[in-house]
């Protein structure tokens, strides 16, 4: 390919992305499947690597992060980040209109519009490019965490059209869409780690990591609300959020009203009783609407406050909250022993669902709250995906009631239960006796992220355990097809599918056969990891706590994690049974012939852009060769790999601390 062929080809394929991408997340209207944006995907990636002059720097691959921030930079606004007035009536909005209308003489028009309960941000724009975002912080200044913004897919980088202001801001609501936080919470279940309560905590913490890989990977959304800027074209807010759909932004549509045009006070009820209703059928969380008057020049000649502007309100939903009778305290046994107590309620409506359990969490709420079994609590959803007792109609008490005694043994398998210090959680010890445990051990080594075996399910392995067949993940390789056709409804196909689906998982990679023993809190990530770097599962079992955590993004909780669970002889054993069965141990003969120990014993920072590897490759280069990479500069730091455009605070540092500074060209010389 010559050098004008590339370069048009890299146009051409970063413009059809960035179309795919705007349909597929602003617009939920997709034109082709995953694959073939993938597909398309990879061959800007590849073309770029062989011509990085031509990339963009707004390019599509960049979504996929790579920066790392050690300390965000505190930037002031450029307009302040006013919040809103609130009103939780019909009489609250009668008075927010009594107000303005003494202001004004012309007749007004307003603007409904869903309240987001998300995070806020102000993202400003140069010449149709992104090119910073801000936090909300205090108002007048915020976090400027704009690589981890632009990882998010509904946020174009580049602006579409050409009649944008050369300079503006706008800003809207980041949030973690429903379903991607039900399965962000699902995976921590699998590794046992305690679930995430509430979805708008969990964006602001999402948005305040230092590495915008893991960002990416997020599936953040967005929706914008508010465009900011020196003689803006528009007359009204209507117009400038209709505008901003045209530039590539996701707005809210007058289809399916999540925006409306309202002139009465009995518009704009209409509108907060539908979505009052509604809201639990949106993929996202709403606390409320937003209600603006639409006329800019209306919007000045009413004014603001100190704090928030005068033409604007928010009415927030009243939280959901009922009450029932509490009619039992359950517990639950979690596949790594933790209990969890649960309220079974007498059934009662909330928030467009019968609810009939709710967490109690664990036992220092219930002493809290001092709930206790025939109470009358009350319910609330809010933010949170699971609804939770938050209080106790305490007068109507039987007089005779005692304060709940939480459980000392195991309901499963009545072992002692033990609770470690700094732990919230009560756990099961006897992880080889305790039938739930037993049983989610084994689901979680089928499960699709693990070994993924075909025609296995988590019903044939309840099956299977009640019918004495396995007992754990080693007992299942064991199994023969005899043993599974005798079984109830197991046709000759489906008994031979599982014996097949077993027989193929044994080339199942080392990375997802380390996740799928279970370790506690060796997820998919830190699997992957850890088999990088160690290559094979002995190296891991005969690791000291030290060599753990001198690896890449291994801190002290997982570390002692690893040792404990390879200290228990079961274990051990089970290991090499599986081993004995085929299973691979150590990464494949593709993955290590491209491995050597150069680096070893070198700690490398990486910064800045380079030419011959992106980012995550040079990184995998360093690892693959023995070396560590780190995010921050410190003594320990062997060599920083720069490329184009280092930070000035690292290069500051590095000659501070007398750090080597090497470019990819030395890089590379150091591994041949
Ligand atoms: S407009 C000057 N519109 O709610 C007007 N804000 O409690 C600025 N919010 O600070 C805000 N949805 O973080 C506006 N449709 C919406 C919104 C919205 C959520 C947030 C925003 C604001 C806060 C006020």
């Amino acid at each position: 390919m010559t050098k004008d062929e590339a370069k048009n080809k890299i146009e051409e394929l970063s413009q059809t992305l960035r179309t795919h991408n705007h349909k597929y997340y602003v617009l939920s209207e997709p034109s082709i499947s995953d694959y073939d944006f993938d597909m398309l995907l990879e061959e800007l990636q590849r073309l770029e690597k062989e011509f990085p002059e031509f990339a963009f720097e707004d390019s599509p691959t960049k979504r996929v992060g790579g920066e790392i921030t050690k300390n965000f930079k505190t930037v002031k606004h450029k307009y302040r980040m006013l919040s809103l007035g609130n009103s939780y009536s019909k009489e609250d909005i009668e008075d927010f209109e009594t107000r303005i209308k003494k202001l004004v003489e012309n007749e007004l028009e307003y603007i409904c519009e869903l309240k987001y309960d998300g995070i806020a941000i102000g993202i400003t724009y140069k010449n149709g490019k992104l090119v910073q975002a801000v936090t909300r912080g205090d108002g007048v200044q915020g976090d400027d965490i704009t690589p981890n913004v632009k990882t998010i897919r509904s946020i174009p980088l580049q602006l579409k059209g050409d009649d944008y202001p050369e300079e503006f801001e706008i800003r809207g609501e980041l949030f973690y869409p429903k379903n991607v936080f039900e399965a962000l919470n699902k995976e921590r279940e699998e590794i046992g780690e305690d679930l995430y309560a509430n979805a708008r905590n969990t964006a602001s913490g999402t948005l305040k990591m230092q590495d915008s890989a893991v960002v990416a990977q997020r599936k953040l959304d967005c929706y914008l609300y508010f465009v900011l800027g020196k003689n803006l074209p528009f007359e009204t807010h209507f117009e400038s959020i209709q505008k901003a759909g045209e530039w590539g932004f996701k707005i809210p549509t007058e289809k399916p009203n999540y925006i409306k045009k309202c002139k009465t006070i009995d518009e704009i009820f209409e509108f907060i009783n539908y979505w009052d209703k509604e809201r639990n059928n949106l993929n996202f969380e709403i606390d409320g609407v937003v209600i603006k008057v639409n006329n800019y020049a209306r919007q000045e000649e009413i004014g603001f406050t100190a704090k928030s502007p005068k033409w604007a309100i928010a009415y927030k939903f009243k939280a959901e909250k009922v009450s029932t009778k509490l009619l039992e305290i359950t517990y639950q046994v979690g596949r790594t022993g933790a209990i969890t107590p649960v309220a079974n309620l007498q059934p009662v409506l909330l928030a467009g669902t019968t609810v009939r359990r709710a967490s109690l969490h664990n036992a220092d709420q219930i002493e809290k709250i001092d709930v206790r079994v025939n109470d009358t609590v009350f319910v609330e959803k809010g933010g949170e995906i699971i609804p939770k007792i938050v209080g106790v109609e305490a007068t109507q008490r039987d007089i005779f009631s005692t304060p709940t005694q939480y459980i000392t043994a195991c309901p499963e398998c009545e072992t002692e239960l033990v609770r470690k210090e700094g732990d919230a959680k009560h756990y099961c010890p006897n992880e080889w006796g305790c039938p739930p445990q037993i049983k989610g051990k084994m689901q979680h080594f089928i499960s699709r992220k693990a070994m993924n075996i075909d025609g296995l399910g988590e019903e044939t392995i309840d099956l299977l355990y009640e019918q004495r067949l396995a007992k754990n993940i080693a007992d299942l390789y064991e199994l023969n097809f005899d043993q599974l056709f005798e079984l109830e409804s197991f046709k000759e196909k489906k008994s031979q599918n599982i014996i097949d689906g077993l027989i193929d998982s044994k080339q199942i990679p080392f990375e997802r056969l380390l996740y799928g023993i279970g370790i506690r809190y060796v997820g998919e990530t830190v699997a992957k990891k850890l088999a990088r770097q160690f290559k094979n599962i002995d190296n891991i079992i005969n690791a000291s706590f030290e060599e753990l955590i001198a690896a890449d993004e291994i801190g002290d909780k997982i570390a002692e994690s690893i040792i404990h669970f390879f200290f228990v002889e079961g274990n051990v054993e089970l290991i090499n049974r599986l081993r004995a069965h085929g299973l691979q141990f150590e990464l494949s003969e593709d993955q290590l012939a491209n491995a050597t120990t150069k680096l070893e014993g070198l700690i490398f920072v990486v910064s800045g852009v380079f030419s011959k590897f992106s980012r995550d490759e040079l990184k995998n280069t360093i690892e693959q060769n023995g070396g560590k990479v780190s995010s921050s500069i410190s003594k320990k730091t062997s060599y920083i790999v720069a490329g184009e455009n280092m930070g000035p605070s690292k290069l500051a540092k590095a000659e501070k601390l007398e750090v080597e500074i090497i470019n990819e060209d030395r890089f590379i010389e150091l591994i041949q």
